[in-house]
């Protein structure tokens, strides 16, 4: 049987799982602060809207949503005429009702008819739930809901430097179809970008780490090329 799958529309990374995210799978999109994640899933967004005609929701728990749309359109992405005609929606950061933003979620995701989703980090969720326990089964309800709902969703896990593992809850990793890690690596008197697909359920996918850059049209990752970096210390 062939696998359904959604293309990214970011240059290199549908080469690099083999044709795209398998459709309705849940990705941890891993990384140190300042790799490109936030960027990822807006691009993952806008093209998705804009050359596959599937609506999109970004839930963003850590910068407000004007910050995110003013950064996208530095990379030539208006959300604008989007959000307009319902086919992205952004759902504004609001640290009083985080209970409630999983429903409103659910609810926008209805609305518009949301094939994309991204929540922009799993790992904020800790800033608005001390108890680690409520925290892994807010996490296990959030993808037992995109997972309802058909999506193809990007969850953000931010690395902390010098930690080993992907995820901040020891949680995410394990409610997800597939992993994608970015790595910030110095090598010798400079620093490079570096991807690698961890894990795909259910798809062959590159074992390779590959260059990526972050340019003024957004992320574009070398699939046919591999990163020479130093030691990795977290994975
Ligand atoms: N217009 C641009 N052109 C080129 N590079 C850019 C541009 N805007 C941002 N960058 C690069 O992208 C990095 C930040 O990307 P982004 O915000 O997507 O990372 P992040 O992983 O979400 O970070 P954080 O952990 O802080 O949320 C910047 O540090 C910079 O190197
Ligand atoms: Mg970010």
């Amino acid at each position: 049987m062939v696998v359904e799958r959604i293309r990214t529309g970011i240059p290199g990374l549908d080469e690099i799982m083999h044709g795209g995210i398998p459709k309705n799978q849940i990705i941890l999109l891993a990384g140190t602060s300042g790799t490109g994640k936030t960027t990822i899933c807006t691009q993952y967004c806008y093209q998705g809207a804009k050359l596959y005609n599937e609506n999109a929701v970004f839930l963003s728990l850590e910068e407000p949503a004007e910050f995110i749309k003013n950064n996208a359109k530095l990379f030539g992405w208006d959300f604008k005429e989007l959000e307009k005609k319902g086919k992205v929606a952004f759902i504004k950061y609001d640290p009083y009702r985080i209970e409630d933003v999983f429903d409103i979620l659910d609810s926008k995701i209805r609305e518009i008819k949301a094939k994309r989703v991204v929540v922009d980090s799993v790992s904020a969720l800790g800033l608005y739930v001390r108890d680690e326990a409520e925290l892994r089964s807010m996490i296990f309800n959030l993808s037992t809901t995109l997972r309802k709902l058909n999506c193809t969703a990007l969850l953000v896990s931010e690395i902390v430097p010098g930690t080993r593992g992907i995820s901040r809850y020891g949680v995410e990793e394990f409610v997800v179809d597939g992993v994608v890690v970015l790595h910030y690596e110095r090598l010798q008197a400079s620093f490079i970008r570096a991807i690698h697909v961890w894990k795909l359920r259910g798809s062959s996918h590159s074992e390779k780490l590959h260059p990526y850059l972050i340019t003024p049209r957004g992320i574009e990752i070398s699939s046919n090329e591999e990163a020479v970096v130093g030691d990795m210390n977290y994975v």
